[in-house]
């Protein structure tokens, strides 16, 4: 049997766009969603992008038997771990939910990889790990500690990484801490497509320029930021991809996180203008109250990984507008 690559979440927007990228570099690749969050579209766009149609798998992962099931079908050299519930506000309310599905799933993929010597594994965390910064920019080496549920999911997983490294030093683990992932594939075919009320600036953003909401609302105009706006670090979901595949190629033993952010920071009435200047529409927005919880600036130090993974943001503010505006205006309602 061939060796693949496991991709968990392969069929959502960060796992989409790897998932080009890992075909384009000529992995064979499989895809392992349940859908929860994701189109069955997306795996059509991949094959229509790249000319190949990945394997995909419907599972959730959360289920044991089945993850084991996954594991004596197919011989894997590496998993991406992108597969997991990632709403902020939606982890306040039902905690459990997140514990559950985020835990659960990757505890019984590492258990799988484990009896299978499968011994690579690249991980989704973020940098909502670093809670209250406690300098800028953050570095790998600032203080970790979590305010929501879904950061404390990434934060315990982290940790589980780091002791299974330190338990058996044939494991090489890489977890990438993603700043603000935007954009999209500069074909149109593939991006974002949140359910409901987008969590997200830039995907709200969108949806105003093409007139499927009124206005942006944003979150406080006093905070201590050059125009009073929150500023945070924008990275464009190709940038990401790239880093992924990067991750893949410099996985080394033990266990390593990596800052994956451009370390330029932008305001939230910087990307609103960009998003005007690439989509040609005025986009109305107002100044309401702070969400609690917020922090006035979040910002990557990348050193790290532009030295250990060779690898670097390269795309600015108006190309994460201009490719966000292209599979926004092409597909107004997303996927659906
Ligand atoms: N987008 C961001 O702003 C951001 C920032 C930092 C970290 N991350 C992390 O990156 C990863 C990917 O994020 P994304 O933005 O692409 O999210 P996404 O929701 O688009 O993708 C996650 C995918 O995982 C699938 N999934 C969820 N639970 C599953 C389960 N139990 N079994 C199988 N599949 C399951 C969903 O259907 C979805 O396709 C997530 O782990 C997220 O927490 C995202």
């Amino acid at each position: 049997m061939t060796e693949k690559i496991l991709v968990t979440g392969g069929a959502g927007y960060i796992g989409s766009h790897t998932a080009i990228k890992l075909i384009e570099a000529g992995y064979q690749i499989v895809i392992a969603d349940d859908l929860s969050n994701a189109s069955p579209r997306a795996i059509d766009a991949i094959a229509e992008i790249t000319g190949t149609k990945p394997e995909f798998v419907e599972i959730n992962l959360t289920d044991n038997a089945a993850v084991g099931q996954l594991f004596s079908e197919h011989t894997f050299a590496a998993v991406i771990h992108f597969a997991g519930f990632k709403a902020v506000g939606e982890s306040v309310q039902l905690p459990l939910k997140y514990y559950r599905n985020n835990l659960d799933s990757t505890i019984n993929l590492l258990q799988a990889m484990e009896a299978h010597g499968v011994k690579d594994f690249v991980f989704s965390s973020s940098a909502t790990v670093y809670g209250v910064p406690s300098e800028i920019p953050l570095k790998e080496t600032s203080n970790i500690g979590a305010v929501n549920p879904y950061g404390k999911t990434k934060e315990m997983i982290e940790s589980i990484c780091f002791d299974l490294a330190s338990s058996d030093a044939s494991w090489n683990i890489s977890l990438l801490r993603y700043f603000n992932p935007v954009g999209a594939h500069p074909s149109g075919k593939i991006g974002e497509d949140p359910t409901g009320i987008p969590n997200n600036l830039v995907p709200f953003v969108m949806q105003v320029a093409v007139g499927r909401r009124d206005s942006v609302q944003i979150f406080g105009g006093d905070w201590d930021t050059s125009d009073g706006t929150g500023v945070r670090d924008y990275i464009h979901v190709e940038d990401l991809a790239e880093g992924h595949l990067k991750a893949l190629e410099h996985l080394k033993p033990g266990c390593s996180a990596y800052n994956l952010g451009t370390g330029q920071g932008y305001s939230v009435l910087e990307v609103v203008a960009a998003a005007s200047k690439a989509s040609g529409v005025e986009i109305p927005h107002e100044i309401v109250a702070r969400r609690s919880g917020d922090i006035a600036t979040s910002l990557a130090d990348p050193t790290l990984a532009n030295a250990a993974l060779d690898w670097k943001a390269e795309k600015n503010l108006l190309e994460m507008m201009q490719d966000s505006w292209r599979w926004q205006s092409s597909n107004p309602n997303g996927f659906s």
